[in-house]
């Protein structure tokens, strides 16, 4: 199949990130079926689109007009088979589970026709942990979006040694066409690179915060202001080769031995989740808010996201 043939997309699991991915997909031209087992998660598609699309118009990303027209390329299905066939690539974005994807590609590989790719949006488990469920390893391929799906650009693209170059061309093309930035990883790793790279921070973070050394405020405004202020420009490689390597290789080689290389994360953090402190949904976690002033902060976060976002497309 070439990239040009894809016109049919399926999404399974219409949570956090099935939603989004399928407006990506859609705005981009792609008829789009979504299907999930919660059926309200499933009717509420639209309505989360709709409002994810209003906050696109205000940013200067799409006309009012183009609203209906990205709406009706949406579908929802009330099974997998029925939002499968017909399906030209599936994207897989249910919940976090090795068994449960299993079973999905199971099925997805007797719903689908032959030409059909299958994707997986698992954020930890490896493509070939569950290809073997179907007899079409060479069209299977993990893709991994980073939420808000809608939003955040980079997309991890990474291939089982079974996966074929066409799959990956294929997936790679789908992902440009609809704006996101593909990054291909040569072999398969756990973690990916995403996850591996953002957990070597978190880890050194949570290390601080629970030393005492800094408030949350602090050390957030630590990284915005520095090395995160500089990330939209130039990534960290770059980063390195413009500040000189020899410099930072120095305070490499003093910094590392000291800093936490600990495989568990820190004793407080570990403490504030045992006790049931998850931040959003709890209302309190490294910040303290109600309802409302995390509403808000999530608002500002998407705003100014899809100001970033229009900038890069400039
Ligand atoms: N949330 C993130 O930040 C993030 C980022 C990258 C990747 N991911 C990955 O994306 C996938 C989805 O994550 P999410 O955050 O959207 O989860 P979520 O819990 O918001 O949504 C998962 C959805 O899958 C549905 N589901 C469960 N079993 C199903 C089935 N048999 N058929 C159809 N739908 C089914 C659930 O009802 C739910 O609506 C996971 O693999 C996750 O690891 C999540």
């Amino acid at each position: 199949m070439n990239a040009e043939d894809v016109r049919k997309v399926a999404v399974i699991g219409a949570g956090i990130m099935g939603h989004g991915i399928a407006q990506s997909l859609a705005t981009a031209g792609y008829e789009v079926t979504v299907t999930d087992t919660n059926a309200a998660a499933l009717e509420s598609v639209p309505a989360r689109v709709e409002r994810n699309l209003a906050a696109f118009i205000d940013a200067g990303l799409i006309a009012a007009a183009d609203v209906p027209v990205i709406l009706g390329r949406i579908h929802t299905a009330p099974s997998l088979e029925e939002a499968a066939a017909g399906a030209d690539v599936v994207i897989e974005a249910a919940t976090e589970n090795q068994d449960l994807k299993r079973q999905l590609f199971n099925r997805l590989d007797a719903a689908c026709p032959e030409r059909t790719i299958l994707t997986s949006n698992s954020s930890s488990l490896l493509i070939s942990e569950f290809a073997s469920e179907t007899k079409r390893q060479d069209r299977c391929i993990l893709t991994h979006w980073m939420n808000p799906p809608h939003i955040v650009p980079a997309v991890e693209v990474i291939p089982g040694p079974f996966t074929s170059q066409e799959t990956i061309e294929v997936v790679t093309r789908m992902l440009r066409r609809a704006g996101k930035l593909p990054v291909r990883l040569q072999k398969e790793i756990p973690g990916y690179l995403v996850n591996r790279i953002q957990m070597a921070m978190f880890r050194e973070v949570w290390s601080l915060w629970s030393k005492g050394v800094a408030s949350a405020e602090d050390l957030d405004m630590a990284v915005r202001g520095s090395f995160g202020f500089r990330l939209p420009s130039v990534g960290p490689l770059l980063a390195n080769d413009l500040a000189g390597d020899e410099t930072t290789y120095v305070i490499a080689r003093r910094l590392l031995p000291i800093i936490d290389s600990s495989p568990e994360p820190s004793t407080a953090f570990r403490e504030m989740v045992e006790k049931g402190d998850f931040g959003l949904k709890t209302g309190r976690g490294f910040y303290d808010h109600t309802p409302q002033e995390w509403q808000a902060i999530v608002d500002k976060r998407d705003r100014d996201l899809l100001r970033q976002l229009k900038c890069s497309r400039e």
